[in-house]
């Protein structure tokens, strides 16, 4: 089974590559499932009805948020209506939203699909480490293909994260720094692991706004708008290869698909 997992997207630009090349992507690699963050994916932060709307059209199959999850209230009554969509599993248990989707594919098999924040240079929230073992004690043992995203700033974190995990689920992916690492493995336990998968939106950017904009506020402390950036549009992701049966993985990859300006001027 190939699981296909998209990192952060990114306002108007990130949903559209997703439009324009996802099907091709699903149909070249033989995806079998579709996981994407989209905690900026309206208006760069958040996610709004239309969007969510947007992504599943497309093919996404599942989506994770991260620590913007509620900057667009519209998406509350998504998070607790519809059964494909995680809040972080590490927030009160009143937040709005699930801890846990699980979502079956069209073969027949059940993936569980979750996210945790980090907690160094974030705000505080509760351990992710026993969050996730409280997720993972309340599935059903049946259910043997389980992604988590880690949605975290540090690099060690992500990395004690999968360690943690190791043998428990399939893989351990990471977002939201924006940024891709290179350090794609399956570990001894046979979980997939990278620390981020990077962003799916504008590179000619800050991790996703204008330069300019960004630039600014920093050298001069002036608040200014962080607009959404517009150029090199790239789609980030990892490919995993997993057992349905047992969901242990046996291959991971770095995924990345730049959009021909020529089609984003079409579209
Ligand atoms: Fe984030
Ligand atoms: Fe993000």
């Amino acid at each position: 089974m190939r699981i296909l997992f998209i990192g952060d997207i990114v306002g108007r630009p990130g949903r559209k590559i997703i439009e324009i090349k996802l099907r091709e992507i699903v149909h070249e690699h033989a995806i079998d499932f579709v996981i994407a963050n989209a905690e900026n994916a309206a208006g760069g932060s958040g996610l709004t009805r239309d969007a969510y709307a947007s992504l599943m059209k497309s093919g996404v199959h599942a989506i994770t948020m991260g620590d913007h999850v509620y900057r667009k209230s519209d998406i509350v009554n998504i998070l607790e209506s519809c059964n494909n969509i995680v809040r972080p599993a590490n927030f009160p248990a009143s937040a709005p939203g699930k801890s846990v989707a699980i979502v079956e594919t069209l073969l027949g098999t059940q993936i569980a699909i979750l996210t945790v924040l980090g907690r160094t240079f974030m705000r505080p929230v509760d351990c992710p480490f026993g969050a996730v073992d409280r997720v993972l004690d309340s599935l059903d043992p049946t259910i043997r293909v389980i992604v988590v995203d880690m949605h975290a700033e540090a690099t060690s974190d992500k990395q004690l994260m999968a360690r943690h995990l190791d043998g428990r689920v399939t893989a351990v992916l990471g977002t939201h720094t924006h940024v891709p690492t290179a350090d794609e493995q399956i570990l001894s336990g046979g979980t997939a692991m990278i620390c981020d998968v990077g962003m799916t939106g504008p590179h000619e950017s800050i991790i996703g706004r204008r330069v300019d904009r960004v630039m600014h506020t920093t050298l001069h402390f002036v608040p200014t708008a962080f607009l959404v950036a517009s150029d090199d549009v790239r789609l980030n992701g990892a490919i995993v290869d997993c057992d349905p049966t047992t969901g242990r993985a046996h291959a991971i990859r770095r995924l990345r698909v730049d959009l021909d300006p020529l089609d984003h001027a079409e579209h």
